[in-house]
């Protein structure tokens, strides 16, 4: 009798549950809906602005809490337009030029599609053999790329700040820097070197190191000279040099750090070599560019960030180590449960060269892409980046009183308006009021950096949604601007 009600119960729920599978009919509808709203948003991303700086309308949640039995998919897609799609910038338009954008091509999302419903395990070759090696296919396609060839290893991240934490941790566990070595062990950055790597160095523990800021030249790359000094200083008294920091694009400028040299130093002294080529790394898939980043392959570790240069949505970031066997030291962990797992172990797992064991199965957005495209219209794109750099800059020495801060190498560089007659904190203020300018209306979404005390813009053109057109409306926005504000009162 009890056992009866029991069931009764459980079919009742069963019944409910379904309602989370649904019908061919709804999901066919619920898809049907959702890809209309997408493909309604691609086709406005041309004349669509790219920021938005009013977000009273992002508060719209609060209106809908989470409830028992939910909303109906049209009042839900209202609310995602309205309080998630408008407000804010939009990082998938080509009018993009700010930060580090990349854009987000569609396939990859396919590729995110086909990863959740499957849901296959990527963490662990035993559970999912095909998607390890797809993996594993990604790391070698970005390790080729910047020249690791051999005993390298690598893991998809989530970004590039999670790739650098465990390059970081790497480079720790292979010099075994232990708690007791803190106050002697030394570490070298430079000032443009990504606030993440700092971040890293305080969650591995070693911001309790020495740090040394290694000076930038006049190119603001770090100079070399100065830090093989400081090494040979810091060992004449004692101290114990680990770890360099490098830069393959830096944020600020998109500036290469002299990375052959560094490794020369690295070499002769035996110090960890890393090189924070989140940004700028994958420009090495052109010949034409590699020299650029000669002797990146001598590196300890990388970090390249396929959410950037490769076009794909945010959500993936390589880290890399030139010798597995330091990845394994670092991350390897085997449990009791887990012995099945550890039997069946034909090729190197993601769990067990990162800190997370389930995991999105991020390969899939970035193999699918490749898979049906083919690495040439990839190339295509960051070419015609590098150039639209070039034309953007040529375009910006023809309007009075820019300066360009930096040469461009990549597909960064800053330039700042500055008038002679006025002082630097005038021009400052010219150059922030210029950007808010810019974002008031938001055509196009520019962004500022302060470079030595001076306020300067910045771009960085790297959607693959970016093209003349836009480059165009954004010399034009920088031209209307400048003569609308009243620099001379
Ligand atoms: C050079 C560099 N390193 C690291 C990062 C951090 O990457 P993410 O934002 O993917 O965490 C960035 C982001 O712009 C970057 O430009």
């Amino acid at each position: 009798m009890q056992s009866d009600s029991i069931i009764d119960k459980i079919k009742k729920l069963e019944k409910h549950v379904l309602a989370l599978e649904g019908t061919p009919t709804t999901r066919k509808m619920i898809q049907g809906k959702i890809q209309a709203y997408c493909e309604n948003f691609i086709q406005n991303l041309k004349e669509g602005i790219a920021f938005n700086a009013i977000h009273e309308d992002a508060c719209g949640f609060y209106d809908y809490p989470i409830c028992e039995n939910g909303y109906s998919l049209d009042e839900v897609l209202d609310l995602f337009d309205r309080s998630v799609d408008k407000p804010g910038l939009n990082a998938a338009s080509g009018r993009h030029l700010a930060y580090v954008p990349g854009g987000g091509v569609p396939t990859a999302a396919s590729g995110d599609y086909l990863a959740a419903i499957t849901n296959k395990y990527a963490g662990v070759f035993f559970a999912g053999p095909g998607a390890v090696r797809i993996e594993n296919q990604m790391i070698q396609f970005c390790a080729n790329a910047i020249g690791y060839t051999g005993n390298y290893g690598g893991n998809l991240a989530s970004g590039g700040s999670v790739a650098n934490l465990i390059a970081i941790a790497a480079g720790r566990d292979a010099h075994k820097i232990k708690g007791a070595n803190y106050h002697k062990t030394v570490i070298y950055g430079s000032k443009h070197m990504h606030h993440c790597v700092d971040k890293s160095i305080r969650i591995t523990g070693l911001k309790e190191c020495i740090y040394r800021d290694i000076p930038l030249d006049d190119k603001f790359r770090m100079d070399v000279g100065i830090l093989s000094k400081q090494i040979k200083t810091d060992l004449s008294v004692g101290l114990a040099p680990f770890m360099v920091i490098a830069s393959a694009g830096t944020t600020n400028c998109g500036v290469i750090d002299p990375v052959n040299e560094i490794a020369n130093v690295c070499e002769k002294f035996k110090l960890w070599l890393h090189v924070d080529a989140a940004y700028g790394g994958l420009f090495c898939l052109l010949e034409e560019e590699k020299a650029k980043f000669k002797g990146i392959e001598r590196a300890d570790s990388i970090v390249v960030d396929p959410h950037k240069a490769l076009f794909l949505p945010y959500g993936l970031g390589v880290a890399l180590v030139k010798n597995v066997e330091h990845l394994l030291k670092s991350q390897f962990y085997e449990a009791d449960y887990m012995q099945d797992a550890i039997e069946n172990r034909n090729e190197i797992s993601p769990a067990e060269l990162s800190p997370e064991l389930t995991k999105h199965f991020r390969g899939l957005r970035m193999w699918l892409p490749l898979q049906i495209h083919g690495v040439a219209p990839f190339k295509s794109a960051m070419r015609e980046k590098l150039l639209l750099t070039k034309y953007y800059c040529d375009e910006l020495r023809k309007i009075n009183n820019i300066r360009i801060v930096n040469e461009p190498e990549l597909s960064i560089f800053a330039y700042r308006y500055e008038d002679p007659s006025k002082s630097k904190k005038e021009n400052n203020s010219i150059n922030k009021r210029l950007v808010e300018e810019i974002h008031r209306d938001g055509k196009v979404f520019l962004s500022s950096t302060t470079i030595e005390g001076e306020v300067c813009l910045r771009i960085a053109i790297l959607s693959f949604r970016t093209h003349l057109f836009e480059i165009d409306l954004a010399i034009n926005e920088i031209k209307t601007k400048l003569g609308a504000m009243t620099i001379n009162s």
